[in-house]
Parts: C-alpha cells; structure tokens; sequence
C-alpha cells in the first residue's frame, strides 16, 4: 500500500495497551491515573484490523505499549499475525517478567524483541523507572539472545540522568554480541520536561569505533568498536529525520491510527468496525494522508498530544 507520498507502508505497529508497570521519568507523567487509561479495542477488533492490514500489504509488525506484556491478547495476536502469513513480528518491551514468557511467544511466531534498558546502573535503573528490577531485565536480554531472538538494547540518553554511561554501553559491546541503540530523547510527554544529548556528543563520546552502513536495507547504520562483538546505532528522530522513508503506521489501543507519531491528527476506526469492506476503504483513504514530515527540528517540540506510553513509541 502507497501513501500520498509515493512511499510503501508495510510496517504497523500495534499499540496492545496504555498500561505499563514501570514509570519511567520521561515518559509517564507523577502520579498517572492509571484509570484514565482507555484500553478499547478487544482482541477480536485487532484481529479485524490487522487482517486488512495484511491485505494491504503489511509484512513487518510490532506490538507494543504501555507495556505489551500487560496485554492478555500478546500471545494470541502473535499466533494470528504468523498465521496471516506475516514473517517479521517484533515486540518493543521493558523487559520485565519477559524472560518466563519468552519461550512461548517465540513458538507462537516472535521474531524479535527489542528491550528498553536505560541504565546499567541498579541503583539508577530504578531511579529512572520507579519499578524495573535490573536483573530481571538483564535475565530476559541474556534469554532472548539464548533463543536466537533478534534482540535488541533500547536506551534514551538523557543529560544529567545517565549521558555518563555512553562508554559503559559501548564496552558492554566488547563483551556480548549484543545491538545498542541510542535513541535521541524526543520533546513528547514527559520528555519535554528533559534535556536528551546530541548525536555528535554521542560520537565524540566513542571515538574508536568504525561505521558500517546498511545500505539496501531499511534499518540504520552502525557503529562497532574493533575487536568487539556487539554493535551500537544512533536512532535521531529530532536531528535526522527518517521521514523520507517512513513505512509505518501505527494504531492505538483506543482504535485509532496514527499516521505519524509527531501529528496531533488521529484517525478513529472504532465507528467503521462493523463492516470490514468499509473499514477497508477507509484505511486505504486514511493512508493516502499520512503528512510528509514532522516538523521537531524546527518547532522544537512534537506536535502529538498523546504520551509516548499511548503510542508504543
Ligand atoms: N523520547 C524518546 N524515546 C522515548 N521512549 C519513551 N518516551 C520517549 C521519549 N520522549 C522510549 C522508551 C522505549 C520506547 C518504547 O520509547 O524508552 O524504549
Ligand atoms: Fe518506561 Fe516504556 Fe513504560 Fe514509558 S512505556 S514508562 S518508557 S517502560
């Protein structure tokens, strides 16, 4: 399926919760209320929905949250989306009780998983996210590798809060074969309320390392220190914008699309659910305006009203 711009969208990412069980400082606002969270979609309306996406051309999805554990539909929705014929299906995660749950959902068809891990710190692990035991979170990324599970590190580099660990990541890298991606704190939610850290302070910070480029594929390029196993990328939504490229679409658990993440605009599919060949229609029409770029760099802030734990980033 094409939007307006001329790009493929084969990439959705399923928000399956607003709920999570961490709070992290720069993405869950003091004191949430965790009623405030509406939830609306029922498994069934994902299966709906997903199915035609797939008809359109969808072969890359990623659930995610909140929290997609959290979810009772996780594993379920994962079995659907394998048997729908989709090959890469991922899941964004904290981490935490994903170890137990791994081996069942790689059996069901997940593929990869990426884990958000913003301290090697324990002390300021927990700091950071109120509830997240660092070792539980280190026992799913050593499991996750153990399955063979494309996996992922998640870091939000933030000034003042944990831009001191830039090197211990990168040796961390020495040690495992292990991805390590630093993600550019974006102005949404909480995020606005922190300073993230520019990507050349990031390479300054690791000056032996060598580039390698992916070229053909869709995904980032990487850095890698000589000798070393694992691999570090910059993900820069502020000051690189990946907007060219863009192939995803994204709903939320509330039923609504999001064409992208920076646009205040939400498109509602809960009033066409009742008839799938209507629901069809509307998606292809609703693709056809994903905007063009977002305009972070210049206005210094998302234009989004939604929280980074509503959208699954
Ligand atoms: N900027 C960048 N990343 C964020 N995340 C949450 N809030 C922000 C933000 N303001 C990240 C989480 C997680 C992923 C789902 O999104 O750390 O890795
Ligand atoms: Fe932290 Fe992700 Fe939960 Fe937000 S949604 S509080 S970033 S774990």
């Amino acid at each position: 399926m094409k939007d307006g711009f001329d790009r493929e969208i084969d990439y959705l990412r399923v928000s399956l919760t607003e709920r999570c069980n961490f709070s992290c400082v720069y993405c869950m606002p003091n004191g949430q209320d965790k009623k405030q969270c509406r939830d609306l979609l029922t498994e069934s309306n994902y299966k709906q929905i997903i199915q035609i996406f797939r008809e359109l051309g969808i072969d890359k999805i990623r659930f995610t949250g909140g929290e997609p554990l959290l979810s009772p539909h996780l594993e379920n929705l994962i079995e659907f989306s394998k048997n729908l014929g989709i090959q890469d299906i991922a899941i964004t995660s904290n981490g935490q009780g994903l170890s137990k749950n791994l081996i069942r959902l790689k059996e069901k068809g997940l593929k990869r998983v990426n884990i958000s891990l913003d301290s090697l710190q324990e002390k300021r692990f927990k700091e950071i996210t109120k509830n997240g035991e660092f070792s539980e979170i280190m026992a799913s990324i050593v499991e996750a590798q153990k399955l063979g599970l494309k996996t992922k590190i998640n870091c939000v580099l933030i000034k003042g809060i944990n831009d001191d660990e830039i090197v211990d990541f990168l040796n961390l890298t020495e040690k495992c074969d292990i991805d390590i991606r630093f993600i550019e704190l974006m102005p949404i939610g909480e995020g606005v309320k922190y300073e993230g850290v520019n990507p050349d302070v990031v390479l300054r910070s690791i000056p032996d390392v060598e580039y390698f480029s992916q070229q053909g594929s869709n995904t980032e390029g990487y850095y890698q220190k000589k000798g070393s196993s694992g691999r570090i990328s910059l993900i820069n939504p502020i000051s690189c914008s990946f907007c060219d490229h863009c192939s995803r679409v994204r709903l939320t658990s509330r039923g609504t699309i999001k064409l992208c993440l920076h646009a205040k605009e939400e498109i509602d599919l809960t009033k066409y659910m009742t008839d799938s060949k209507i629901l069809k229609e509307y998606i292809i029409n609703s693709v056809l305006k994903k905007p063009e770029k977002h305009n972070m760099k210049e206005s210094g802030t998302s234009s989004s009203e939604k929280y980074m734990y509503q959208i699954g980033g």
